[in-house]
């Protein structure tokens, strides 16, 4: 057995006896349906010349709300043209099989691609690109095409996309339904995220904490590394089927 199916095994015959699963999902996942992540291979994202942390920011909201939107409307057009791959549906398929009395998925990412795949109760922490909010008034609805920044419908006043910016905080109930699903799961499955934003980042020292296993799949060593149980050194579209043993598996 190579080095990369003993691990892989193990693994499996982990998930295989676990009763409750949580799932910390970050851009990785969807880096085979063609989303870019933020991070990863020595780089970090940049648009116009300007770092994602500062585009994606509170205090851009406040000082240049257009320039928002159109990096969000520039990252819903290649979103939008992305299909979940193997690893989103054989998350979704391992929750529907009915085979663990609780499969949390808990994802970082805004792009949907976990609903699209046929997930659900999916803990969408930073919020998703395809809804907006009121800066004002707060009343969140679908985006529609058209006026930029589009107007409330409720109060006029501008809404802006219903995602978490750095300088914000995240919505307290996710966040406690997140961390009771990790504290309470056999299994955290650590799935294409560098593990530097907090709060997703604890989730999985919460698992150990209480006596569980963290199983991380990443191609590339991260700062959660060293604090997994096993680490799988490979793409998450590869490995999730071969965790689940799903028929199609290779
Ligand atoms: P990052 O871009 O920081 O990290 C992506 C991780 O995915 C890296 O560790 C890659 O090695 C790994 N990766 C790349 N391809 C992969 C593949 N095919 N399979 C598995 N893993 C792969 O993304 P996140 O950790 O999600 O927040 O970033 C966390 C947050 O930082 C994001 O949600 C976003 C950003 O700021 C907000 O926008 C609020």
């Amino acid at each position: 057995m190579s080095g990369y199916e003993d691990t892989t095994a193990r693994a499996r015959e982990l998930v295989e006896g676990a009763d409750r699963i949580a799932v910390l999902t970050g851009a990785g996942i969807s880096a085979e349906s063609g989303v870019p992540t933020f991070r990863g291979g020595g780089k970090s994202l940049v648009w116009r010349g300007m770092p994602f942390e500062q585009l994606s920011s509170a205090a851009m909201v406040r000082n240049d709300l257009p320039l928002v939107w159109e990096w969000f409307d520039y990252r819903r057009k290649a979103v939008g043209k992305c299909v979940p791959n193997a690893g989103h549906l054989a998350l979704a398929a391992a929750q529907i099989s009915g085979n663990f009395h609780q499969f949390q998925l808990i994802t970082q990412n805004i792009d949907g691609l976990h609903a699209a795949a046929g997930s659900s109760g999916v803990i969408e922490l930073h919020g998703n690109i395809w809804r907006t909010r009121c800066t004002v008034c707060e009343r969140l609805d679908d985006l529609t095409e058209g006026e930029r920044p589009p107007k409330c419908p409720a109060c006029g006043a501008p809404m802006r996309p219903h995602v978490v910016l750095f300088g914000e905080f995240l919505d307290a109930e996710n966040v406690e339904r997140a961390r009771e699903a990790a504290a309470s799961a056999d299994v955290c499955l650590v799935v294409g995220t560098s593990g530097l934003v907090y709060p997703a980042n604890e989730l999985p020292h919460l698992t150990r904490a209480s006596g569980g296993k963290v199983i991380e799949i990443n191609p590339e060593e991260t700062v959660l590394t060293n604090r997994a149980d096993i680490s799988i050194r490979a793409k998450s579209a590869a490995v999730l089927p071969l965790l689940f043993g799903q028929p199609n598996a290779e």
